[in-house]
């Protein structure tokens, strides 16, 4: 069994970005911006977003955080994307999800510029992914590729089975595994909440991606010896030994599932890890895009 280090692999993403970045320093050129918008005080959404504006700074580019009260109005965040819209200085736009319940997920997606449009959600972004066209694909299904290119996995002529049908993870994930693409080229399930074979249809995978925020879900009798496993959940589950007072569990039982494995993520350090890389690569391409432009 051999471990997928989402260490190894962002930081080898983010060393090549910095040094395109210390080229643009050593040019006198601007750099790539990103701003991210933050509404209300989830714990998970502040840790990710502020984790996301530290590997900016790593990979030397600028970022920009706005925040805004739970009980703000959609019509002021829309305000913000359109005034970031226009700024020619900011080359990638992102609003942590999920959203308070009076805001609507979609009417915010949908006013990104699209050229701006870092994660890869806006309807322009998913129908060009789905056509196999070059865009922005949301982070976490490209961290997942950008990890399975790095190891070389084989994927063409494989069986892969997805778990969980998101906008964000499962689905994107589904069509980038079936691309006529290297990785990609897979034959591909996508399995839900009411798939009814769920074991049987996992038995028979070569690579399952588990992304249904379920912790420990994926177990070793649902596993075929020599499976590549990719781990997307990120639970927090409650841990008194811990500063913080939790821990993050995978959506794989990794103790006993890992030893059937050829490759396997371990939570944390794999996936989570991929995300912040992918997101800094989609706001460089942002960035070069805007400047051929
Ligand atoms: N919430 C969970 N994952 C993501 C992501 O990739 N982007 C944004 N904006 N919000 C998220």
């Amino acid at each position: 069994m051999q471990l997928l280090d989402g260490k190894i692999v962002s930081q080898a993403v983010k060393n090549e970005l910095r040094e395109k970045t210390d080229q643009l320093k050593a040019d006198n050129k601007r750099l790539p911006h990103l701003a991210a918008i933050l509404i209300g005080n989830d714990g998970a959404s502040e840790t990710y977003v502020a984790s996301k504006i530290k590997n900016c700074e790593e990979a030397g580019f600028k970022s920009s955080m706005y925040r805004f009260n739970t009980d703000t109005n959609e019509d002021t965040i829309i305000a913000k994307i359109e005034e970031l819209n226009n700024d020619d200085e900011v080359d990638g736009i992102l609003v942590q999800l999920p959203l308070p319940k009076h805001i609507s997920e979609e009417k915010i997606i949908n006013i990104i510029d699209p050229l701006k449009d870092v994660d890869g959600f806006h309807p322009i972004s998913v129908g060009k992914l789905v056509q196999g066209l070059p865009t922005f694909i949301p982070a976490t299904p490209y961290g997942v590729m950008l990890m399975l290119e790095h190891y070389k996995i084989e994927t063409a002529g494989k069986f892969a089975v997805v778990i969980g049908r998101s906008n964000i993870v499962g689905r994107p994930m589904s069509i980038l595994l079936s691309q006529n693409t290297n990785p990609g080229n897979c034959t591909v399930t996508l399995c839900h909440s009411r798939t009814t074979n769920l074991k049987e249809i996992c038995l028979q995978a070569d690579i399952i991606v588990a992304a249904l925020g379920k912790v420990s879900f994926l177990t070793a009798d649902m596993v075929k010896e020599n499976a590549v496993v990719i781990d997307v959940g990120i639970t927090r589950v409650e841990d008194a030994t811990k500063k913080s007072g939790f821990k993050i569990k995978g959506d794989v039982d990794f103790e006993n599932v890992a030893p059937k494995c050829s490759y396997i993520t371990p939570v944390p350090g794999g996936v989570g890890l991929m995300t912040i890389a992918a997101l800094l690569k989609n706001t460089y391409h942002a960035y070069i895009q805007k400047n051929n432009s």
